[in-house]
């Protein structure tokens, strides 16, 4: 096979190699623009993991790379004077330069054609004579730009400014060190990748590049100022430009996230950068474009493959890779996008933000790095917590939390879940197992099912309601059980279906209007849910008052009924939600149009609530955070506003669910997806939130809650499952505090006996 290489960087000398190595009869050309000794860039890190994948592709350059890698530990984290310090990390890095200089030679020593200084042309008639051409050109690569339409190009520019510089100060430490000036904040990424060398990436966000005159600055002034602000980390060495040929604004790039639908049109292929790349903040790109260069070489020499069936066969298997930690560096780079949020945090807080921000580093993989360091964190969350210092270590899920007047035993909640079993809205003996039997499995927190304010409020006719004395006796019942038999508080959530209202029992069909004997709907708008779906009345002034006056009797029973919290559910496309979106709220009138407009409503519901409810007694309200929608809907950003809104109403916390406003929203599902909302709230807004959406594990719940993305955690269907969720998970901790109902203590001695073995046999 004659194949052309476009660059000679990592992804292009190492499929030269590996093509190679499998068949030395194949002709391989590469083609690089630059000089054999000239490079952007510093030091590259890896993980050991790559070092073995690299052993078993080629021994020989595998070797010579492990043995020139400089390896370390401990990540330094500087923050408002503090210097953190955590071990175990485990990374290894090399020499950019050094790392091309090593693949060169074996590409040489293998027969590969290597020609420097040589512009490639992006026009595929250029390279005729080839059965193969490889795109490895980069992050710029011209050929893909010249068929972009081809592969599906999307192109990213990632607000933050960066300068890639190198140093003589050798750190013994990957160093993340954040500096406060005059214009904003600016940090640097500063690891050692040889004896005498390391890499030292500076970081900012434009308004503090421009604000420090940088979009205007020659490069040495740049690099003076630079070198002042980080004087104290660079023990008077220099930082080191090898982009000198660039004018100084110049010389600052922004990260570009690129994405290709398709890597392979005709005979070109897409390799490393030029098909992805993937922010320097986790250091994987080298690494996907010498693997990448594995797998191409790998599927094009395996007998009997067809080229479309291995190139085929190479896209998905290094999509689901790629995406992975595609969608791990957006986290790590919207964190540092998003860094004011967190500079609030104390030290020990923002380091562990930080090196969880990824998701991929979770509170149980710390511990696995650094047990002390980590117990640390769970001793400082704890002290925190208790408003005392703590010396026991604990998981941060077990740490009480207080809203007004009301102590929750610890972090984890029952999130609300219709059960669609009442009979006229009144609960019975179905409901009085269901809740008394997650009250108790340990939960600090349960609420009840949206239960609705009025008969036509009911989004089916299987829904609980508040609103005759024969339900407040029910719940009165449920109640007492779930003071008398456990430590946890309960939560009334109060709704009213709106548009949504009129429907099947959940299993029946989700939203689907009733056979027979529907009732009228109201919404803010004349918008239906679905086509199937009832057009709902728009309310009028009378109508609010009515709905006003049903939630404030609800409200009212609520506390009869004894229970300790309430919650407003303005979510999920139901009434309160219809006036919040604006893709269902089409008024024209002082309801409609601004947040403000959309949000008057539901404010005065919310009011009205706080008003009748004792003070003492705290107040939540969920909302969806986000419409999925885009500017066409509720965003993230909005929701900071809608949160605060409600909380100046007097709500005490935020429950941030997200959709179900829109039939045809398009939600990114995923491991915590709601989380980001609720930290965002939380952070940029600095309210109190809790975060629901597919969190299932105690270590989810651990690492939201040290990293402060929120301060309660609620699961809904793991607890359907299971209502001893948090027993089991105390167990699995062997956290023995937690408060467990005497007739099954010995259950639960067993089972922390039984994983505490199980766990000794793992390890
Ligand atoms: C600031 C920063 C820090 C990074 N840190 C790390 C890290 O720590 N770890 C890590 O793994 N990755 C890191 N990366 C990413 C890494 O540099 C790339 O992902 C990796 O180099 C991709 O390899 P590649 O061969 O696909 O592309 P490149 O390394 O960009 O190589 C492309 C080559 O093609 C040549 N070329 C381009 N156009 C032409 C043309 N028309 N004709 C001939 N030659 C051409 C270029 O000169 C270049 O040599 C970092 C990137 C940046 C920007
Ligand atoms: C069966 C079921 C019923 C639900 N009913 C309600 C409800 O009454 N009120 C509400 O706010 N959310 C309701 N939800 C949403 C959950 O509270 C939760 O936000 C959602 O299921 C995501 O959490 P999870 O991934 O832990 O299940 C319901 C969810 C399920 C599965």
């Amino acid at each position: 096979m004659r194949v052309a290489c476009l660059g000679g960087g990592p992804a292009g000398l190492y499929f030269a190699i590996s093509m190679k190595l499998r068949d030395s009869a194949h002709r391989i050309d590469v083609f690089e623009r630059n000089r054999s000794d000239d490079t952007f860039g510093w030091g590259v890190v890896f993980s050991d993991q790559t070092v073995e994948n690299l052993m078993r592709n080629d021994a020989v350059s595998g070797a010579i790379i492990a043995r020139e890698f400089a390896h370390w530990d401990d990540i330094d984290v500087h923050v408002h004077g503090e210097t953190i310090r955590s071990c175990g990390h485990g990374f290894i890095g090399i020499g950019r330069k050094r790392l091309l200089n090593i693949l060169q030679e074996r590409a040489r020593e293998l027969g590969v054609e290597l020609h420097f200084e040589h512009e490639a042309g992006p026009d595929l008639a250029d390279w005729r004579d080839y059965d193969l051409v490889i795109a490895a050109d980069g992050a710029n690569s011209r050929i893909r730009d010249r068929y972009e339409e081809h592969f599906g190009v999307d192109i990213q520019v990632r607000k933050n400014k960066f300068f890639w510089f190198g140093t003589a100060k050798v750190f013994e430490a990957f160093t993340f060190a954040f500096e406060k000036t005059e214009a904003g904040w600016i940090w640097a990424h500063a690891y050692r990748f040889d004896d005498d060398l390391s890499t030292f990436i500076v970081e900012m966000d434009p308004e503090a590049w421009a604000g420090l005159g940088l979009d205007r600055m020659e490069q040495p002034d740049a690099i003076a100022l630079c070198e002042r602000i980080f004087a104290k980390y660079l023990d008077g060495h220099e930082l080191i430009s090898n982009a000198t040929h660039l004018p100084g604004p110049q010389a600052w790039l922004n990260f570009r996230r690129i994405v290709c639908d398709r890597w392979d049109y005709e005979n070109l292929i897409l390799l490393g950068d030029a098909a992805h790349t993937a922010h320097f903040s986790i250091g994987s790109g080298t690494k996907l474009a010498l693997e990448d260069a594995i797998k191409l070489a790998e599927v094009l020499n395996r007998p009997g493959l067809t080229r479309e069936m291995a190139l085929a066969e190479y896209q998905a298997e290094r999509n689901l890779e790629v995406l992975k930690l595609q969608n791990s560096a957006r986290n790590s780079t919207e964190w540092f996008e998003t860094l004011d949020r967190y500079l609030h945090f104390e030290p020990i807080q923002f380091a562990y933000s930080l090196l969880t921000r990824s998701q991929r580093v979770s509170h149980e993989n710390l511990r696995l790095r650094d047990r002390d360091w980590l117990e640390g964190v769970e001793r400082w969350f704890q002290s925190q917590a208790q408003g005392r210092p703590v010396n026991e270590p604990a998981p941060p899920m077990f740490a009480p939390f207080r809203l007004r007047g009301m102590e929750v035993a610890n972090r984890v909640v029952v999130s609300p879940m219709a059960m669609y079993s009442a009979e006229e809205g009144c609960p019975n003996d179905f409901h009085l197992v269901h809740y008394g039997e997650r009250a108790k499995g340990g939960a600090g927190l349960i609420y009840t099912e949206m239960t609705c304010v009025s008969p036509e409020g009911r989004i089916t006719p299987g829904c609980a309601g508040i609103y005759t004395p024969e339900q407040v006796a029910a719940w009165r019942r449920i109640v007492d059980f779930v003071h008398e038999h456990s430590t946890a508080k309960f939560c009334l959530q109060l709704g009213h279906s709106g548009p949504k209202g009129s429907t099947k029992v959940g299993w029946e069909g989700y939203d689907v209007p009733l056979e027979g004997g529907n009732w009228p709907v109201m919404a803010a708008s004349d918008v239906p849910w679905s086509p199937d779906n009832q057009v709902p009345r728009p309310m009028t002034r009378a109508d609010m008052d009515e709905v006003v006056a049903q939630f404030v009797l609800a409200t009212e029973l609520g506390l009869e009924a004894g229970f300790d919290m309430v919650e407003l559910h303005a979510a999920h496309g139901y009434l309160l939600s219809s006036f919040i979106t604006p893709l269902t709220n089409r008024r024209t009138d002082e309801y409609g149009g601004s947040l403000e407009n959309r949000l008057r409503f539901p404010l005065e519901v919310f009011r009205a609530m706080r008003a009748v409810w004792p003070a003492e007694k705290p107040m939540s309200v969920r909302i969806s955070a986000n419409d999925w929608m885009g500017d066409l809907g509720v965003t993230p950003d909005e929701a900071v506003e809608i949160g605060r809104a409600f909380v100046e109403a007097g709500a005490d916390l935020i429950d941030v669910s997200a959709g179900q406003t829109w039939a045809d929203c398009q939600p990114i599902y995923g491991r915590m997806f709601q989380t980001p909302f609720a930290d965002q709230i939380r952070n940029e807004g600095r309210l109190t939130t809790m975060a629901v959406g597919n969190i299932y594990e105690p270590d989810h719940a651990n690492s939201i809650l040290a990293a402060g993305r929120a301060d309660l955690v609620a699961l809904a269907r793991p607890h359907l499952i299971d209502p001893m969720w948090t027993l089991r998970a105390a167990a699995a901790q062997d956290y023995r505090q937690v408060h467990v109902p005497p007739p099954y203590l010995g259950g639960m001695a067993q089972l922390a006996r039984n994983l505490a073995r199980e766990a000794e046999l793992k390890a």
